[in-house]
């Protein structure tokens, strides 16, 4: 929207192409004076190091490439004296002075790093992600960056895929939300001021998909599917204005995304009116060979065609395109077309106003780190827990008496930020050690670390490739167990905070095994065997298979991987001073067996006994529930809320009109709190299956200790509608039901009619 706002207020009226669009006469003009081989150095983006290489080739000669005008954007390179180097080369030294993008991984904060995506997007409140986002880009611009890869809204329903920590889970609703609100949050409403940065929304399209939850596996699905369950996030966030798309490393439809005409062009452009700018993946282009496309310059051709305009690292555009013009494989104005929208980009940022107005060398000390950020990211990492379960009121703890911390992640700072926060450092963070001391000054607080995080010396190895995240202790196991349970015995009750380490989780690093790790495993069980009151403060990157510990009398408080404030956060929740309010966005499974599981299934033509009993040629499992462990949108409070009086103001609606719900919650607990009330809805009679129910409005409202009010969430004409067989965006006459309630279970409900 804001990208489109400015680019009608400031553009001539030069039509061309197929994806025609109005002009900016400055880069118009640029343009006829660029060389082709200037044109294809605006197509190459670079990283020289300092950055996560997370593919095989890094960038070299980066200097003297800049200086002939070879690359059109950097990442990897932060801070407003190292900026200011590299800008100075484009500006200074290159034939026609134009400024780079710089580009950087700001995924969940800049140095101030708040909780994972995952974790965010528990928090069911689009002001705060809005407010995060908009903190994450005014520290990066301070910084020097003007281009982030994120939001990252891949729907994603396998959590054994470890970037489900990176997105918004599982559903395409609260998903495009979510990433609506991130747009917003990164680009303001002016893409030109300093503390605003371009979006990238990523990974186009279907990466969470994968095959197996195996990180960079195939995706094969259905259109119907893909319109209806993954596309709907990538469309809001790019209607919401996000000037960038970056595409991902799998292929669609046998296409790899990156060299996919259909999805670049055909739906991206053409369909959706996308005018931005799309980048590879890291040599995602490159990536096309061991795909079986072809060499390097029969995939640059077939990329730049598809509509791909930035190579990231790779360099197939750089060293093939113009070989590939000369040889008719692309022409002139594929390589124009592209570079226009690179250009366009960077005009849009205010770079060719002011190549150095991100670098403000006095903004770094004024804009991040601040006690403000600190504190946002502490609040966030709030609103992220989810309480799972509170076995006889467990929590919150009282600030006195003798307390048991327990567990190889309750004094392990590596493991606070969680994954993909490059930009941040993890040795600011706040232990839990530290927060509950913080927090709990008067409590009798002693820790015992009681188990590694695995004992599995292979897979330690594997977590670790990216940094010392597993510490296996020299000490025995038993050892460690038995100082552990000596102190859980001479203390009133037990936190044990146990999971993932931060790599456990995050790019490429699936696991086919999501349960708690069995050194953990075993720790608990020797506390509980202890017969005092245990805390299990669970920390991961993604849903893990719990169905023992949740059986076991434990309270279970989720908290992602929360960030730099991770041990105050924590300590707020554990001991009352913020009552829980998230909510899972993704489903929890009993079992690996059971995914992919999400809410809004299929309900098959043989549907299981609604009473969850196993019957013969249903559509059930001998060995496992249908149901998961836990539902999407679930999540406790300190409190109680009760819901009742469910109402929709009509009856009957026709095509063009709304129709809202109203219903009555109360607190009925001893606590002030928040609840997220949730409406679904199921669409009973359509041409194409139906989900059982599927997501269709929130409302996070605050409610005091005996308080009720009455909320009310509005179904627009658009919430009716579906991609049918033929992909047209309709509702078809018929009954609907709305269940309204405190998480995708919800039973309260009621039923409208869509008339003719
Ligand atoms: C990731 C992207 C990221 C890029 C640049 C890739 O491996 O898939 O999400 O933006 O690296 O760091």
């Amino acid at each position: 929207m804001y990208y489109k706002k400015l680019l009608l207020a400031l553009m001539g009226f030069a039509v061309m192409g197929a994806n025609a669009q109005k002009r900016i006469p400055q880069v118009e003009e640029l343009l006829n004076k660029m060389t082709i081989e200037e044109k294809i150095g605006q197509l190459n983006l670079l990283t020289p190091g300092g950055g996560v290489a997370t593919g095989e080739v890094v960038s070299k000669d980066v200097g003297s490439k800049i200086k002939n005008g070879q690359v059109g954007g950097l990442f990897g390179v932060a801070g407003p004296d190292r900026v200011r180097q590299a800008q100075e080369i484009a500006v200074n030294d290159s034939r026609l002075g134009i400024p780079l993008l710089i580009g950087s991984d700001v995924i969940h904060g800049y140095k101030t790093t708040y909780p994972i995506p995952l974790g965010l997007s528990s928090s069911w409140d689009m002001d705060l992600v809005e407010q995060a986002a908009q903190m994450a880009a005014r520290e990066a611009t301070a910084d020097g960056i003007n281009w982030n890869f994120s939001p990252m809204v891949d729907i994603a329903r396998d959590p054994r895929w470890g970037r489900i920590s990176e997105g918004a889970g599982e559903d395409p609703y609260l998903g495009s939300k979510i990433g609506v609100a991130m747009v917003k949050g990164y680009q303001g409403d002016d893409l030109a001021a300093s503390h605003t940065m371009l979006a990238c929304v990523k990974h186009f399209a279907l990466y969470g998909a994968a095959e197996a939850g195996r990180d960079y596996h195939s995706v094969d699905m259905s259109k119907i599917k893909m319109f209806n369950q993954y596309l709907p996030p990538y469309k809001a966030a790019i209607d919401a204005g996000a000037a960038s798309v970056m595409s991902s490393f799998n292929d669609v439809d046998g296409v790899p995304a990156t060299g996919n005409k259909w999805l670049l062009t055909d739906l991206l452009r053409d369909q959706w009116g996308f005018e931005g700018f799309v980048v590879s993946d890291y040599t995602s282009l490159n990536e096309m060979i061991p795909h079986g496309l072809g060499d390097l310059q029969a995939v640059s051709a077939l990329a730049l065609k598809a509509g791909l305009d930035m190579d990231m690292v790779g360099e197939g555009f750089l060293t093939t395109l113009k070989k590939s013009l000369d040889e008719g494989k692309v022409t002139e104005a594929d390589i124009t077309n592209a570079c226009r929208r690179v250009l366009e980009a960077k005009y849009i940022s205010g770079l060719f106003d002011d190549p150095y107005k991100y670098l403000d060398s006095k903004r770094p000390k004024k804009d991040i780190l601040t006690d403000a950020n600190r504190a946002l990211a502490r609040k966030l990492a709030t609103r992220s827990f989810v309480l799972l379960k509170n076995h006889n009121n467990i929590l919150p703890l009282k600030k006195q008496g003798k307390i048991a911390l327990v567990g190889p992640l309750a004094d392990s700072r590596e493991n606070m930020l969680g994954t993909w926060a490059p930009t941040g450092d993890f040795n600011l963070a706040v232990t839990i050690l530290e927060g509950f001391k913080n927090v709990a000054p008067n409590a009798s607080i002693d820790y015992a670390k009681g188990a590694n995080i695995s004992d599995d010396a292979d897979f330690a190895k594997n977590v670790n490739s990216l940094g010392e995240r597993i510490v296996i202790d020299t000490r025995s196991p038993e050892a460690m167990l038995q100082e552990a349970v000596e102190l859980a015995k001479t203390s009133d009750v037990v936190v044990a905070v146990v999971g993932e380490a931060t790599e456990m989780s995050g790019e490429s690093s699936s696991r086919t095994d999501i349960s708690i790790p069995e050194s953990q495993k075993k720790l608990i069980n020797a506390l509980v065997e202890t017969g005092k009151p245990v805390a299990l403060v669970l920390m991961s990157g993604r849903p893990l298979t719990i169905p023992e510990e949740f059986d076991m009398p434990v309270s279970i408080l989720q908290v992602w991987h929360p960030g730099v404030e991770a041990g105050n956060a924590i300590a707020d929740v554990v001991f009352g001073d913020y009552n829980p309010s998230g909510k899972l966005t993704a489903t929890w499974p009993v079992n690996v067996g059971q995914i992919p599981i999400y809410h809004s299934a299929k309900v098959t033509g043989r549907p299981a006994p609604e009473s969850g009993e196993f019957q013969k040629f249903r559509s059930n499992y001998l060995d496992a529930p249908n149901a998961p462990l836990l539902p999407f949108g679930y999540g406790l409070s300190y409190t109680t809320f009760e819901f009742g009086n469910l109402k929709l103001n009509k009856k009957e609606i026709a095509q063009d009109e709304s129709v809202s719900a109203t219903v009555t919650v109360k607190n009925a607990g001893d606590y002030d709190g928040e609840e997220v009330v949730q409406l679904y809805l199921r669409d009973l009679v359509r041409s194409i299956t139906p989900p059982k129910r599927q997501l269709k409005g929130f409302q996070k409202v605050m409610l005091k200790k005996g308080e009720s009010k009455e909320v009310t969430i509005t179904l627009s004409a658009d919430d009716l509608k579906f991609y049918n067989a033929q992909l047209e965006f309709v509702s078809e006459p018929g009954e609907f039901e709305v269940f309204v309630g405190t998480n995708s279970d919800a039973e309260l409900s009621e039923t409208f009619v869509l008339k003719q």
